[in-house]
């Protein structure tokens, strides 16, 4: 299905890498050897699929809107499975989302926002409920944080996702640390299927999955069941009851692809079907494809935090130009766009076509300089990110409680059911408009 590969290790975890291989897993990132990561490249040894016009049109007509920006420029450019996924929506069978954040740094920034800006629109969109796991565990593990530390993360982290735009009604958010043991009477049916995972994986497929080593910490090995448990409906009682099978899809950036192999792997044991997954390539740093982000080099990012001077200060100063070295020059031989920063920031934010077309025509051909398109990112990102700050700003402690708190959410379903009627409607009267003309005569 979808020219899926062997589910276990992509080529580079298991042999040996040459120093110039891209290498991506979900705790390192680095291109090949001119830096750059070659996303076809990445997308054929994972064995995912590739997202087409076809099936971007798909969705549209599925959910009756215009794509995101995101799926219509190929920002989540895999996926796997997603064509079943979208079958049984349409026929009224509708699926859950699932998707999460490991809490590493208090702020995040704009390449944090992608996955759940996404998912906000994937869930209006197709009217379905959603599960955000945060695994402060899994940082705790990593990034050897203390446990109090990455709770504290955790805790700040959600009032940001919180502010992205998700349905109170149709969505719960958890923190590993805090969900692991809860379930009163019936126990913790997410702790359950987390040792039922782990009991059906053993250390040779983890490490060839994920290139871990005899020396790493035991929690690191254990860690991929708890990742995947959330891709199984019935580890979610107050929300799908003890149903199982219910259909998931994952939006996440391509580096997470790892767990859900195996996750995948596990699937027909745990008695559910295979996790459907959309996945996306990762927004550069300021410097360039070949640069890192990271919480601690302010300068490497733009931070959902940053002022409205601060982000005009960090696009003029550090975005990484692909124009000419002298305007004489950038107006002979124009922008290099493959490597531009400021285009590339455009293409993932500036919502209107027309203008993001014009730009790249003109900047490309040397028309427009650099300064002039610095100035219309750093405007697009100014009202992005004070949108979100304005947002973030109502988010206090009850706000968090109506996200997190395991309460009962009855009716999930009952928007994709309506939407799937509506499309059953649909398709008959675009059916009977479709018959030649009668004049008069019935044509049956
Ligand atoms: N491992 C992810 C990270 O480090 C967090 C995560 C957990 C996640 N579950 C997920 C991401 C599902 C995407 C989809 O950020």
């Amino acid at each position: 299905m979808d020219g899926e590969a062997s589910t276990s290790a992509p080529a580079n975890a298991t042999e040996q890498p040459d120093a110039n291989d891209q290498v991506i897993t979900p705790w390192d990132v680095k291109g090949g050897a001119d830096g750059r990561i070659d996303y076809d490249k990445l997308r054929r040894d994972f064995g995912c699929a590739e997202v087409d016009d076809e099936l971007v049109r798909r969705i549209e007509r599925l959910t009756g809107v215009p794509a995101h920006p995101f799926l219509k420029r190929k920002v989540f450019y895999a996926h796997r499975d997603l064509s079943p996924l979208l079958d049984a929506y349409e026929k009224g069978e509708p699926f859950y989302l699932y998707t999460g954040r490991g809490p590493s740094s208090e702020n995040l920034h704009l390449g944090h926002l992608i996955p759940f800006q996404f998912t906000a629109w994937l869930q209006r969109a197709f009217r379905v409920p959603l599960v955000i796991q945060i695994t402060d565990d899994e940082k705790a593990l990593w990034r050897s944080l203390k446990l109090e530390e990455a709770r504290r993360l955790a805790r700040e982290n959600i009032k940001d996702i919180i502010a992205c735009g998700f349905d109170p009604e149709m969505t719960f958010i958890f923190s590993d640390i805090d969900h692991m043991g809860a379930g009163g009477s019936e126990g913790s049916a997410f702790y359950c299927n987390c040792l039922r995972i782990m009991s059906m994986v053993n250390c040779n497929h983890v490490r060839s999955i994920f290139g871990l080593t005899a020396s790493d910490n035991i929690g690191k090995i254990m860690f991929p069941a708890i990742q995947a448990a959330p891709a199984f409906s019935d580890s979610f009682p107050h929300m799908f009851g003890a149903k199982k099978g219910i259909r998931c899809l994952v939006p996440c950036a391509i580096d997470q692809d790892p767990y859900f192999r195996m996750t995948r792997d596990v699937a027909q044991r745990m008695g559910h079907k295979k996790v459907s997954l959309l996945e996306s390539r990762f927004f550069p740093a300021l410097q360039g494809e070949n640069g890192k982000m990271s919480a601690s080099d302010p300068t490497s990012a733009i931070f959902v935090t940053d002022t409205a001077a601060q982000i005009k200060n960090k696009i003029n100063r550090y975005a990484f130009s692909g124009g000419g070295e002298t305007v004489e020059e950038h107006r002979a031989i124009g922008a290099n766009l493959d490597v531009d920063v400021p285009w590339k920031y455009l293409n993932f934010f500036m919502e209107d076509d027309m203008r993001l077309r014009e730009i790249g025509r003109e900047y490309g051909a040397g028309r427009m300089l650099t300064g002039e398109v610095k100035k219309e990112l750093i405007g697009v990102l100014q009202k992005m990110v004070a949108a979100q700050q304005a947002r973030r700003a109502k988010v206090d402690d009850a706000e968090v409680a109506r996200f997190t708190t395991v309460r009962p959410m009855p009716d999930l379903f009952a928007g994709a059911r309506a939407r799937a009627a509506e499309l059953a409607a649909m398709s008959s009267v675009l059916f009977y408009s479709h018959q030649p003309p009668t004049n008069g005569i019935p044509w049956f």
